[in-house]
């Protein structure tokens, strides 16, 4: 298959502002228990990391994950969403906003999105979370629970509106069939993005990747083999960078 990568010439312009949204949601079914994925959120932090890499003032959102996030400094990690506020930290080149749920991360994205050149959507966000919310612990009663579940709504698709006209969105396509590849590109279209990262279901929790990026514009798919989620989150920086650039009319 022809692969092309777009290109971006750091001496043309600053580096634009990135986005990422990465790891699972905690959908609460009580005070203690929650609906979730086997997201690790690694990829997501290796692309924050190859985002500061080029100097991108970066932030990342990212969910309930045990990882350590990059460790250059200074870095501002915020842990509470209630105590959030990213303009304690305005010179930091990353800033690390952490989400639990879907309706925590959907109130983020939407504070954030609107300033970013760049969205990076790797957040392995439900589909379904418990329509009733306990309070407390529900008690063990020995009958059968039923959770009546209700869609969450589709939080890339929601905020791709609201970007910049010169703004970029990749997004994920999760599929338990590498060659899925109509369905990626309808869900791309469907959320409004320039690109998205088709990826097995094998990539969950898992050191490596094998993903092919599909393009809006109709360029070449990318399909550079099996790699390291940190080589990987490389590429797609680049490729990021390098859509972000042809989208403002820069040449390359
Ligand atoms: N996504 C989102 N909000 C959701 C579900 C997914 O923003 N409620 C985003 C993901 O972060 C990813 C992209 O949409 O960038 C595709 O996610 P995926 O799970 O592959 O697709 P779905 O839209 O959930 O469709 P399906 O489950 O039918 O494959």
């Amino acid at each position: 298959m022809p692969t092309r990568a777009p290109s971006l010439d750091p001496s043309v312009s600053a580096p634009p502002s990135v986005l990422i949204a990465a790891g699972p949601t905690h959908e609460p079914i009580d005070e203690v228990r929650y609906v979730a994925n086997r997201s690790s959120g690694r990829l997501g932090i290796a692309l924050a990391q190859a985002a500061m890499q080029r100097s991108a003032p970066t932030t990342l959102l990212l969910g309930p994950v045990a990882l350590e996030t990059p460790t250059q400094d200074p870095i501002y990690s915020q842990t509470d969403l209630a105590n959030a506020d990213p303009e304690q930290a305005p010179d930091s080149p990353l800033v690390v906003r952490r989400f639990r749920s879907s309706r925590d991360l959907e109130s983020l994205l939407l504070q954030e999105a609107p300033d970013c050149d760049v969205l990076i959507m790797a957040a392995a966000v439900a589909d379904f979370r418990p329509a009733r919310v306990h309070s407390g612990k529900l008690p063990r009663t020995g009958d059968a629970l039923t959770l009546t579940l209700e869609p969450v709504p589709d939080l890339l698709a929601m905020v791709t509106p609201k970007l910049k006209p010169s703004s970029v969105a990749i997004g994920f396509a999760l599929e338990d069939d590498v060659a899925s590849q109509e369905r990626a590109l309808a869900k791309m279209a469907r959320k409004g993005c320039h690109a998205i990262v088709l990826n097995p279901l094998a990539t969950m929790d898992s050191a490596g990747i094998d993903a092919t990026i599909l393009f809006a514009d109709g360029s070449p798919a990318l399909a550079p083999g099996r790699l390291s989620k940190e080589d990987f989150a490389q590429r797609l920086i680049d490729v990021a960078l390098g859509l972000w650039a042809t989208a403002r009319g820069d040449t390359s």
